[in-house]
């Protein structure tokens, strides 16, 4: 028996086509995103859904819906399910890591150089007609090529980003809950630095760790007050690691020089000052936006999803403690 799912947004189409060909499924054919009560109303008679980071995954929902026992995210950031709840109802819960390490790490990279070099702005003037031509001191950025890097949080994504930047010739330096081994920092060309050291000596920081109650506000006042008046921010992981309110402020009195954004605190909604201040390049959440990238992660959701749904353990489980007795669909 082919098990129910239900796709909370559509995604592309050579992963539809493989959701119709072995799965049972609906999805939401609006282009805007669910209700809380149309999700549950969706979801309610399914054994699996592919929700998105859109979608608030929490214990109401799965009150309301009993025979739910995969969540197959679309995604590798999984802060927007309540996965204890899901693991104390024996509901499996999957992601999509590597798939998107590439495309996120190179949006990264975009926004490195899209903040320290000023394009919006720059590109504010030519749209506007306002560019008179050129001028000698006309939107003075801060060198990129051997920069010092700082990036926090160094996982997949985090080490992506580094190896790119060492390509325009930036020291790196990295900070993370576990410590690489020196070999391997040796072998990455990385140095350690204890958070507070890394937030002082970066000329760019780069914001690459999973959300969750412990890096919530990571970056707040204190932490950008560390921060060199030149230094830029730029957040590629989740908008609320970074303490908004707090960022418009350092932002407008030039207490740090700029920041490119991809996440923000409160999605789809910003800080209201932020969409006018000049310093800040803003991206909507488009880190892992490429057709390949978006094939990859809905093609591999689905293979957890299917995994799952057989009763085996699927590569990318975030709850492995439920296969002390998996569910079947
Ligand atoms: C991710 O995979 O976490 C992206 O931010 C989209 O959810």
């Amino acid at each position: 028996m082919k098990p129910r799912v239900y796709l909370t947004r559509r995604v592309p189409d050579a992963v539809m086509d493989r959701l119709a060909a072995e799965t049972e499924f609906s999805f939401n054919s609006r282009n805007q995103n669910l209700s809380r009560d149309e999700f549950i109303a969706a979801v309610r008679d399914c054994d699996a859904v592919l929700p998105t980071v859109t979608d608030r995954i929490d214990a109401a929902v799965f009150v309301a819906c009993p025979k739910l026992k995969v969540v197959a995210n679309f995604g590798v950031g999984i802060n927007h399910i309540d996965v204890a709840t899901t693991t104390s109802r024996g509901v499996i819960v999957t992601n999509t890591p590597d798939v998107l390490t590439a495309a996120t790490a190179d949006i990264a990279l975009g926004l490195i150089l899209a903040a320290t070099r000023r394009f919006s702005e720059g590109e504010r003037l030519v749209r506007e007609r306002k560019w008179t031509g050129w001028e000698p001191q006309q939107l003075l950025g801060q060198d990129v090529s051997g920069a010092t890097l700082g990036v926090l949080g160094f996982g997949r994504i985090g080490q992506a980003v580094a190896h790119r930047a060492r390509a325009f010739d930036m020291r790196i330096l990295y900070w993370n809950r576990t410590r690489l081994e020196p070999g391997i920092e040796l072998e990455l060309g990385v140095d350690y630095r204890e958070r507070d050291d890394l937030l002082a000596e970066a000329d760019i920081i780069s914001l690459n760790i999973a959300y969750s109650p412990a890096t919530h506000h990571l970056i707040d006042g204190r932490a950008l007050a560390r921060m060199k008046p030149s230094a830029v921010l730029v957040n590629t992981a989740r908008g609320p690691i970074v303490d908004e309110k707090a960022l418009v402020v350092a932002l407008k009195e030039r207490r740090i020089a700029g920041a490119g954004l991809d996440v923000y605190e409160n999605e789809p909604s910003l800080e209201p000052d932020l969409y006018d201040l000049p310093n800040c390049v803003l991206l909507p959440h488009l880190g892992s936006a490429t057709i390949g990238t978006r094939t990859r992660m809905g093609l591999l959701a689905l293979d957890n999803l299917l995994e799952a749904c057989a009763g085996r353990q699927p590569p990318n489980c975030v709850n492995p403690e439920v296969f002390k007795e998996p569910p079947s669909c």
